[in-house]
């Protein structure tokens, strides 16, 4: 099963891409985390990305593409993914395309879960992510059980760089630019589903589960 994510920042991609992608047994491919983990270990592409990501801009697609595509040789990717935050322009979605094809392959759904700009305000500054794991908590919709310490693996909770009010609207500005018009470009190729992505968390799981078993 190939799926990917769509959403603006917030919309609850990378909440509902660990949950299928766990159900399914299969990877979560997360840009954004991949660029997280290179930031924490100081690597080159690590402190290339984190020049955008901080200021709330898209990493040059030349970066992410390989990257991903490199991701795909992996063994575990045998039976499928769930991508999340990739692609996140036309260019990537026509290079993963391209990729795909030349193993006579393809996408099967892009799942876009929808949510207001002014509600993803508001869940930006209730996330904090783990710093070990990278597991995601919201100080009042899903808490950890002790302040500010991860349940699964124990390490510091933090808010992330990006998730600052101002930043946080700057990622919606790019988000509408230059990701949006990927809903128009896989509804096009009768690939597009959408969920209302404001509704509890587990209503929304069971509604991209009813997709992805249809
Ligand atoms: P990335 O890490 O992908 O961030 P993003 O797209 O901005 O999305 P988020 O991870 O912020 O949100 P999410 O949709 O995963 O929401 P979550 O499930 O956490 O990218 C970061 C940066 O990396 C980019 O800005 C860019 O610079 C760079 N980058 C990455 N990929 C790239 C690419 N392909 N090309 C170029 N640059 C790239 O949920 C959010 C919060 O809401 C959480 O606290 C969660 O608990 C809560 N929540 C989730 N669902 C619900 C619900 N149903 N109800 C209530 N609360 C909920
Ligand atoms: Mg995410």
């Amino acid at each position: 099963m190939k799926v990917i994510m769509l959403g603006a920042p917030g919309a609850g991609k990378g909440t509902q891409a660990k949950k299928l992608a766990a159900k399914y047994d299969i990877p979560h491919i997360s840009t954004g985390d991949i660029f997280r983990a290179n930031i924490k270990n100081g690597t080159e592409l690590g402190m290339k990305a984190k020049v955008y990501m901080d200021q709330g801009l898209l990493v040059p697609d030349e970066l992410v593409v390989d990257l991903v595509v490199d991701r795909f040789k992996n063994p575990d990717c045998e039976k499928g993914y769930v991508l999340d935050g990739f692609p996140r322009t036309i260019p990537q979605a026509q290079a993963l395309d391209t990729a795909l094809e030349k193993n006579g392959d393809a996408v099967e759904y892009a799942i876009d879960v929808d949510v207001p700009d002014s509600s993803i305000i508001k869940r930006m500054s209730g996330r904090r992510a783990c710093v070990g794991c990278g597991a995601t908590y919201h100080l009042v919709t899903i808490p950890p059980k002790k302040e500010g310490i991860c349940d699964t693996c124990g390490a510091e909770l933090i808010l992330r760089e990006d998730d600052k009010p101002e930043t946080v609207e700057k990622r919606l500005n790019v988000y509408h630019e230059q990701t949006q018009p990927l809903i128009n470009y896989y509804n096009t190729k009768g690939i597009l589903k959408s969920v209302d992505g404001t509704q509890d968390m587990d209503v929304i799981f069971n509604e991209i589960n009813n997709i992805v078993e249809s």
